[in-house]
């Protein structure tokens, strides 16, 4: 269980559209408050409008006091944010995108005397990007980071690579998170008392949908297979929160505890 004797990291799934931001902005305070949670991560790939993240959405995700913003394959979707990627200190892209790209996929934070490397990185299977080997990444990568508490947001298609970087990492990062499928998994766990690991820890966002997106859209582009836009849904009934949590000790930085949310909100103002 998360107490207040441990170092608690907070890491929300892929915050989708104004229904995410709409159910954090409600939400995120009590939660923080309930779980003491000491520092929140959050994926912001899809909370301008299902697709990237604004320069005014990262800002307002500061205010609602998030500390660090991971992302994944949509990172680079608004043009206005392309010039900002060295400014926004707190954000990183996936780590094995060409060394071209805007931004960095490694940054560090300091929280309670607690130095913390925050990863994202993304998986190569059935992902349309070409990134370098997200196992070869982490080798070369995990040589050169000092931390206390190191955590990666693996952005992947697939359960079988999620898990097969788990074990990889085992005893070598505190948590690997998996995000991008915005459906969270039931294997969260402690692979040892140095390393927790969850498939997919889920999405903020609306939960009458399909992952986040008009159900509508969605069934038509299957059924037709014609170019149309996913759009996050207006106005939902509910919305979902989908997170993990960890607790670290404070002493060791072992892994005490790892938790999930979901949890899911009747909008009664609609
Ligand atoms: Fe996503
Ligand atoms: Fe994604």
């Amino acid at each position: 269980m998360l107490t207040k004797d441990t170092f608690n990291i907070l890491c929300l799934g892929d915050i989708v559209g104004a229904p995410g931001r709409d159910i954090l902005q409600h939400e995120l305070e009590g939660i923080r408050n309930e779980f003491h949670i000491d520092f929140v991560i959050a994926n912001i790939e899809n909370s301008a409008s299902g697709f990237g993240f604004s320069n005014k959405l990262y800002h307002e995700f500061i205010h609602m006091k998030m500390d660090a913003f991971t992302s994944g394959n949509h990172v680079y979707a608004k043009r206005e944010v392309m010039d900002k990627f060295d400014i926004y200190d707190r954000l990183v892209r996936p780590v094995n995108f060409p060394d071209s790209h805007p931004g960095k996929g490694v940054r560090y934070f300091e929280k309670d005397g607690k130095r913390i490397a925050l990863i994202n990185l993304i998986g190569r299977v059935f992902m349309t990007q070409m990134p370098y080997c997200p196992f070869e990444t982490m080798d070369k990568l995990l040589g050169e980071i000092e931390a206390d508490i190191i955590i990666v947001d693996f952005h992947a298609e697939t359960t079988s690579e999620k898990q097969a970087l788990g074990w990889y990492l085992k005893d070598r990062v505190s948590l690997i998170f998996g995000t991008h499928t915005h459906v969270q998994t039931n294997d969260y766990r402690r692979l040892s008392n140095k390393t927790a690991y969850i498939s997919d820890i889920g999405m903020c966002g609306a939960f009458d949908s399909v992952i986040g997106m008009d159900a509508t859209i969605s069934i038509d582009k299957f059924i037709h297979q014609l170019p149309a836009r996913h759009q996050p849904v207006r106005h939902p009934e509910q919305s979902v929160i989908g997170a993990v949590m960890i607790g670290v000790d404070p002493k060791t930085n072992h892994i005490k505890t790892i938790e999930t949310i979901h949890r899911v909100y009747n909008n009664e103002r609609n």
